[in-house]
């Protein structure tokens, strides 16, 4: 089926957070999810700058580093953490298995057959609630160097309301919690979010906050925060 854009829709699935999309657009493919756009293949640039400024930012020896992703999307983002040296494990949350499901087939290029790299492990939860559990406070033992969010188009246009509360105080200390000591938390987002950057200003000792220009209107901005203040 051909949509009124001239993009073919490959599925429909019944998601955890509503219906999933995922369309096909020439060579590229789209995902919309409750009635959301969330992710294309198109470009990428700041889902890879996502981990790979959060990778640059850490302080302390380089190696091993154990890296957190949320969530998995067309998989730029993983691509990119696999892919960098002295990377010794990945944890992928997730909380959509046709998402999962679509690496399998039409997005594995995307991935790069990350989902397949034993140092990679895939986790089908959902963020909001996998962070309170002890699989995720146990941090492939030890804590997480990175933490990367980019679940949501950034944290004022949510895929689903109870995705918000990562984006407030509390969530965000529960998302420091599973840092290392020397862990940074990284923050996707379509446009700028200043209350967001208020708020991790008075939460963490070190933010920075990074554009990256994109074809047409407002950037993407990577959030980027270390030494939670507890
Ligand atoms: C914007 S896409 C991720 C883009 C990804 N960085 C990439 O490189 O393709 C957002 C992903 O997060 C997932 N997601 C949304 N809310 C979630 C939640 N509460 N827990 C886990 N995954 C979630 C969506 O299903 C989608 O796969």
């Amino acid at each position: 089926m051909t949509d009124a854009a001239g993009a073919v829709v490959v599925e429909r699935a019944e998601g955890v957070g509503g219906e999933l999309v995922l369309r096909r657009d020439g060579g590229d493919y789209e995902i919309i999810s409750n009635g959301v756009f969330l992710m294309d293949t198109r470009n990428g640039e700041s889902e890879r700058l996502l981990v790979r400024w959060a990778l640059e930012a850490l302080d302390g020896p380089a190696a091993p580093v154990r890296v957190a992703i949320g969530g998995l999307g067309v998989g730029f983002s993983l691509a990119e953490a696999a892919g960098t040296p002295g990377v010794a494990a990945v944890t992928v949350v997730e909380r959509e298995p046709a998402v999962v499901g679509w690496h399998d087939g039409p997005l594995r290029p995307f991935s790069r057959g990350a989902l397949q790299d034993p140092r990679v492990r895939v986790v089908r939860a959902d963020l909001v609630e996998w962070i309170a559990t002890a699989d995720a406070t146990a941090g492939a033992g030890g804590g997480f160097d990175v933490v990367c969010l980019d679940i949501d188009n950034g944290p004022h246009w949510t895929v689903t309301p109870g995705n918000a509360r990562l984006y407030g105080r509390e969530g965000l200390a529960r998302l420091a919690g599973l840092l290392s000591g020397r862990g940074v938390l990284a923050v996707w987002s379509a446009g700028a979010a200043p209350g967001f950057e208020e708020l991790l200003r008075a939460c963490f000792a070190r933010v920075r906050v990074r554009p990256v220009p994109v074809p047409r209107g407002e950037p993407d901005v990577v959030y980027l925060a270390g030494g939670h203040r507890g």
